[in-house]
């Protein structure tokens, strides 16, 4: 472990760093993040060395996943910030922040991976072609550094469920860890857009994780099975907030992320929400194991 990460921004740069750890039997664990990094994404890192030998953080604001309409060109990008947190938090070996020409070498991009039918609804439905960008660049990342494991933030539980699919049926030899959201003190979960809320809508925020753990204490607890009714009861508690504009609230299977009409004892579930607070659309979610 070393406590000054080294700053890779070439592929054949980061192939060199793989290649070496690779000759001395290390494994790799891979933290793929586009910046703007806090708490949350330094707990991730934190977990990835107990995952393996060395750890990598990939920081790449990756256009293929943005919309014509999303916040691509004001996502905050704090490169030399990033790698003084990185190295104060001590748990990082190497920094892979490539260039987009050094990702998409063509500009436009021609190769794309995809996952049918888990990304048609819940983010995938109100962002078209994201999760198409998100596993074009994840399996660019797994293809040029070979991780042994790659650690994910369950706070976006869709783009978790479905880079583990891509990852599988693709063959990548690295193994997927996801790790529980990391929140404020106030329950809201740690999010690179949670810079955008102002005062107000700062306060009302924490009605996201709120609304979700009364659902999942209802099903957990109260026997509660009415798909209809627990969305209803979320999207009240949103809407009671004036600063707050829901995008959607879904419950889904966790296999197919597909809506579910009622819930079965034994399944395990995915309760999610996406919503604005001013610019700012924020995601949460719960994951309930139906008793
Ligand atoms: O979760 C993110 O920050 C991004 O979607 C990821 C996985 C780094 C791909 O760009």
């Amino acid at each position: 472990m070393s406590d000054h990460p080294l700053t890779l921004t070439t592929i054949d740069d980061a192939r060199s760093w793989r290649a070496a750890a690779h000759s001395r039997g290390e494994t790799v664990v891979l933290v793929p993040t586009m910046g703007a990094l806090h708490d949350g994404h330094l707990e991730l890192v934190r977990r990835a060395r107990e995952e393996g030998d060395q750890v990598i953080v990939s920081i790449f604001v990756n256009p293929t996943q943005f919309g014509p309409n999303e916040d691509f060109e004001a996502y905050p990008r704090t490169l030399e910030l990033d790698v003084a947190k990185l190295k104060s938090n001590g748990c990082c070996d190497a920094v892979f922040a490539p260039d987009p020409i050094e990702m998409y070498p063509f500009g436009s991009n021609k190769t794309w991976v995809t996952v049918d039918r888990l990304g048609d609804h819940l983010c995938g439905a109100t962002r078209p072609g994201h999760f198409k960008g998100v596993t074009t660049v994840v399996a660019r990342f797994f293809t040029i550094l070979t991780p042994d494991v790659a650690v994910f933030g369950l706070k976006d539980a869709q783009q978790f469920f479905i880079l583990k699919r891509m990852a599988h049926e693709m063959g990548f030899p690295t193994r997927l860890a996801g790790i529980p959201t990391v929140r404020e003190a106030d329950g809201l979960a740690m999010s690179s857009r949670n810079r955008y809320l102002n005062a107000s809508e700062r306060a009302a925020a924490p009605i996201v994780n709120r609304s979700l753990q009364t659902a999942h204490h209802s099903i957990s607890k109260g026997g509660m099975r009415d798909v209809d009714k627990i969305i209803l009861d979320i999207e009240a508690q949103l809407l009671a907030e004036p600063t707050c504009r829901p995008d959607y609230v879904s419950v889904v299977d966790t296999e197919e992320l597909q809506p579910l009409e009622s819930l079965e004892s034994g399944s395990q579930v995915l309760i999610a929400v996406a919503a604005y607070f001013g610019t700012a659309r924020l995601i949460d979610n719960t994951i309930v194991d139906v008793p």
